[in-house]
């Protein structure tokens, strides 16, 4: 997979040459090519910005500093345009596996107070948020958005990291995990995971993962399709009301 970043801080992209995404990027399941913004500044003194018309606060990125960034990419590896915004859909699980099976994205970096939104209007196919907060710029926005994508590539995480167990990856949110010490400052890891009991331990993961949904993230429950066992989990606890 090939990503394509017009950005004003190239730099920041350095982070995801750690961990797993990092090795991810060395083995070449996917490649990232950065595009800065300023080489197709409109003066000499490097302006890529503009103030709004109609007034306002603050500055806009213009536009045709955006398009020469883009004509940069060869045509066929542009792929998706996508424009990391607070206006945008909210990026989830299910989003970053479906980006995740497309062969380029191109992810546009906005600072400032945005971009000229006749920019949006003729070159971005889909707008990302990353949540209903603002930050300053786009970058970590796609950051966010690269990990989460990445991580669905097949091979990137080794077997014992699959995604599948992520939290999400089902609807629902994981539940609470343990590792050694078996006694941490009096706390004790819950027995039934130290019995060895496999189907045990299998239903006390999920009786966990939707206590934590229904006591964390209820409207979750909204959207998913709970096996029938799950929905007897969920009846008992609610029955019990233990939650
Ligand atoms: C300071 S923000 C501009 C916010 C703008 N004034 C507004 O109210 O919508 C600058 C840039 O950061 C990025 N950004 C900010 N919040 C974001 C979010 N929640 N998701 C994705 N990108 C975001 C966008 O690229 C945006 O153009």
């Amino acid at each position: 997979m090939n990503f394509n970043i017009l950005t004003i801080f190239p730099d920041l992209f350095d982070t995801l040459d750690h961990g797993v995404i990092g090795k991810a990027k060395n083995n070449g399941s996917f490649s990232i090519n950065l595009h800065d913004i300023r080489k197709h500044a409109v003066n000499k003194h490097g302006q890529i910005d503009g103030k709004p018309y109609g007034g306002g606060e603050g500055m806009l990125m213009m536009p045709q500093p955006l398009k020469k960034s883009l004509e940069d990419i060869p045509k066929n590896k542009i792929g998706k345009v996508i424009y990391l915004s607070p206006q945008g859909k909210p990026l989830n699980n299910i989003k970053a596996k479906e980006l995740s099976t497309e062969k380029s994205i191109t992810f546009i970096c906005g600072r400032y107070e945005g971009i000229d939104q006749r920019f949006i209007d003729k070159y971005v196919d889909e707008e990302i948020s990353i949540g209903d907060f603002i930050i300053s710029g786009g970058e970590l926005a796609a950051l966010c958005s690269i990990d989460a994508i990445v991580r669905h590539i097949p091979g990137v995480l080794g077997n014992e990291d699959s995604s599948e167990n992520d939290t999400f990856s089902n609807g629902l949110l994981k539940g609470p995990q343990y590792s050694r010490p078996e006694i941490f400052e009096e706390m004790k890891v819950p027995d039934v995971l130290l019995s060895g009991n496999h189907e045990k331990i299998k239903e006390w993961k999920e009786l966990k993962s939707i206590e934590a949904t229904i006591n964390r993230r209820p409207e979750l429950l909204n959207n998913v399709k709970l096996t029938k066992k799950q929905r007897k989990l969920l009846e008992d606890l609610t029955s019990q009301r233990i939650l």
